[in-house]
């Protein structure tokens, strides 16, 4: 019974760990010396695509993010697992990110 019941937990994660989404860096840095995509609108981006993507129909799960290490680059996307990164991306970049987002969700 218990290994039955470790088996199907096991089963979940790997189904959400493979689940096809889009990573969003929400990380904030307070020291205005270490840049941050919060610092750099990545907020705005993230409401802009979750609005874009309910528009348009398109079903893909966003996650916020912590750091991805390309702060310097902010604000950072990637489609996940194993996706493109976008970096330095702005509102004027959805349409190319969901025509990505689209392309990637059916690979
Ligand atoms: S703060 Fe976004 S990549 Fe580091």
């Amino acid at each position: 019974m218990l290994m039955a019941v470790i088996r199907a937990c096991f089963n979940a994660f790997m189904i959400m760990a493979m689940t096809k989404k889009i990573l969003v860096c929400t990380n904030f840095r307070t020291n205005p010396n270490n840049p941050s995509c919060a610092a750099r609108d990545s907020q705005l981006v993230l409401d802009a695509l979750k609005e874009e993507l309910t528009k348009k129909s398109i079903v893909i799960e966003i996650e916020e993010s912590p750091c991805m290490g390309y702060c310097n680059a902010g604000p950072n996307l990637r489609l996940a697992p194993n996706g493109e990164f976008f970096h330095g991306v702005t509102v004027a970049d959805l349409p190319k990110l969901i025509q990505a987002a689209k392309k990637f969700s059916l690979s």
